[in-house]
Formats: C-alpha cells, sequence, structure tokens
C-alpha cells in the first residue's frame, strides 16, 4: 500500500480524512487539486508532504507548452511558489521543492522535454529514497525497542505520513519483524485525531498490540509505570536539536522527563533545517476554528467562544534522549552531533 504514487500522470493518494471508515484514493489531475489535498491533510506527515511536493511539480509541467527554457524556469518557480504556501512547518516540503529546482540549475544547457524528464526522475527519486530511508531508520531505531516494552506515540509518523514504512511507527515494524514484544499506546491527537484515526488504523493492520488513550491520560500512564518510552516524528528539527511536531508532542516530551522515560524522535535528513538555530524560528501553522470547535459536523462548543489552534508545538533539544535517523542514531549534544551526522 502506498500512501502517495506517481500513476499515470496523476497523483494517486489515499484520501486520509476518511480514515479508518473508507479506504479510498483521489487522483489528483492538477497542482491546486493536489495543494487542497494538502491543505485539508488528505495528504499529511512531513515525508509524504515533500513526496507531494515533487509530484506536485511534476503536475505543474505535464502539459508545459513549447521548449521556451527561460519561460519554464520560471513556470517550475511559479508552481513551489504556490505549493510552498500549502502548509508551513514541514520543512520537507520546501527542502524537496528547493531539490526540485536545484535540477534545472545543474543542467544550465537541458531543453524543456530534456529538464521534464529529469525533472520527473527526481520526483521518482526522492519517493525511493523516503522508503529507503524509513526501513534504515526503523533498522537503527529498533535498538532502542527492548522486548516487553510499553511505547507511547502521538498523532500519526506512520506509513501514512510517508510513502509505506513510517518513521516512528517504522521503528515499530522493525521492532516487530525482529520478534520483539511491545505494546503501544496512541495518543488520540486531538483536535483532528491522527492516532486515533491512523495511528491505530496501521498498528492494527501490522498486529501489533495497541490501545488507543485520549491526550490528557499521557501523565497518569507515566505514573503508573506503564511506559518505557516515547517514539514521535518531526516537522522540522533546528541545527540544535529543537524539534517542531504535532501539537501535543512538547506535553508528552516534558512529562517523559519528569517520570525519567526517554523520549526519542525518528527522522529522516529532509525533516531537518540546519539553516535555523534553534525552534523559535519554526514556523508554526495555526489552523481554523472549526477543527476545534466541533468534530463530524457536530458543535462541542459554543459556536461565539474564541479559539487557538496552532497545528505544532516545539520540543526543546533538552527534553529528547536521542534522534533517530536514516545515518544512524543522533544523542547529545545535539548540535555538535547532528552537524557531524550530516556533514559527511
Ligand atoms: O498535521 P499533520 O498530520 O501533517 O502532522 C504530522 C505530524 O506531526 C507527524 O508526527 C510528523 O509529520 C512526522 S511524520 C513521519
Amino acid at each position: 500500500m502506498a500512501t502517495i504514487s506517481w500513476h499515470k500522470g496523476c497523483v494517486k493518494l489515499i484520501d486520509q480524512t476518511q480514515l479508518p471508515q473508507k479506504l479510498e484514493y483521489i487522483h489528483c489531475r492538477d497542482v491546486k487539486t493536489l495543494w487542497q489535498a494538502i491543505r485539508r491533510l488528505s495528504v499529511r506527515g512531513a515525508p509524504a508532504l515533500g513526496v507531494a511536493a515533487a509530484l506536485g511539480v511534476l503536475l505543474g509541467i505535464k502539459s508545459f507548452p513549447g521548449n521556451d527554457r527561460k519561460r519554464f524556469v520560471w513556470h517550475v518557480d511559479k508552481i513551489s511558489t504556490y505549493l510552498a504556501t500549502s502548509r508551513p512547518t514541514a520543512v520537507n516540503l520546501f527542502n524537496v521543492l528547493a531539490r526540485m529546482k536545484q535540477v534545472i540549475r545543474c543542467y544550465p544547457e537541458a531543453s524543456v522535454t530534456q529538464l521534464k524528464s529529469l525533472l520527473r526522475k527526481e520526483a521518482l527519486a526522492i519517493g525511493k529514497e523516503d522508503r529507503r530511508r524509513c526501513r534504515q531508520m526503523g533498522s537503527w531505531g529498533a535498538r532502542l525497542v527492548r522486548s516487553g516494552s510499553r511505547l507511547m506515540t502521538v498523532c500519526n509518523a506512520g506509513a501514512l505520513a510517508t510513502v509505506d514504512y513510517g518513521t516512528a511507527l517504522g521503528v515499530m515494524y522493525t521492532a516487530k519483524r525482529q520478534g520483539k514484544k511491545f505494546a503501544v499506546y496512541a495518543c488520540e491527537t486531538r483536535p483532528l485525531l491522527q492516532g486515533a484515526r491512523l495511528t491505530t488504523w496501521e498498528l492494527l493492520k501490522a498486529k501489533i498490540d495497541t490501545t488507543l488513550i485520549c491526550d490528557n491520560m499521557a501523565a497518569t500512564l507515566m505514573r503508573q509505570g506503564k511506559i518505557d518510552a516515547v517514539f514521535t516524528g518531526a516537522d522540522r528539527i533546528a541545527a540544535n536539536g529543537d524539534t517542531a511536531n504535532k501539537i501535543g508532542t512538547y506535553n508528552l516530551a516534558v512529562l517523559a522527563r519528569h517520570h525519567q522515560i526517554p523520549f526519542y524522535v525518528v527522522a529522516p535528513e529532509s525533516s531537518f533545517d540546519l539553516s535555523i538555530a534553534t525552534g523559535q524560528e519554526i514556523p508554526i501553522e495555526e489552523r481554523n476554528r472549526e477543527e476545534v470547535l466541533g468534530f463530524g459536523g457536530r458543535l462541542t462548543a459554543p459556536q461565539q467562544v474564541k479559539v487557538y489552534n496552532p497545528a505544532f508545538d516545539v520540543t526543546d533539544h533538552a527534553l529528547i534522549t536521542a534522534i533517530v535517523t536514516e545515518k544512524g542514531i543522533i544523542r547529545p549534544p545535539f548540535k555538535r552531533n547532528i552537524q557531524k551526522t550530516f556533514r559527511d
């Protein structure tokens, strides 16, 4: 099952807003349809957003007419700028768009036809890399899972957030394949319930012992000694290791520190933003009030109440035990070790 793929000139993606009730696919035939799918979270999760951006560029260039290179470059810039407005926090989206534009810069003599084919090759390679990197992170991260342990996670950092395997949940899939026995507590992840709707759906399909909890139950479970480690994904990691992830992640990190439970972040290189020194510089998406006011078309609060709806929070690097990447496990001091990991 691929969350997102290039299929007969369209971007085919699982409509995650329909899960767990229905497994339905959307075929995006133009950039605007894909942009809207990203904005309403039909496709979501940082690595999947990167792949979506790459395939979005392919959608935008497929019917570009003529062979005027200058106009083509301008057109790719325009598509990229538009796609970049879909969601602000996951840096994968921006890293991938920069990478697509870099292809054009690397081939100053290439014709439009050649550029189209080079961009297609790059976009498909980005998807393949995602699959490979998730498995590499899985292998590194599984070393941190002891048999018999109870793990906690938030949001969805699984196959649905990547092409087909996941980051934090990828670690669990690998640990399971290695024959380790463990249980997972999934936080439901208000307001849009990615944990309840997506993570439990995935983990049950993988036959992993899964228990759903409301977000506000995490502290109690930790105090009861029922959690041995927390694993989460990341949307953007600053040069010092500060990590933006789904709102509620920071709560778990603070709780984990208080209860002396290791807190692990699992993310590929494309989720790092080494151009920013700390998490204070990470743009945090604010979403609309309706997401908090109710669910499934039903109001759960007075319509006129004021609402604040930041979609992500930033976990201070000091609260993170280690960051699992495709290149290995990075431990503190993060600033130095992140640089060392990605320099070579
Ligand atoms: O708003 P979402 O559902 O896109 O948020 C996703 C997350 O916060 C994930 O944990 C993160 O992107 C890592 S996915 C491997």
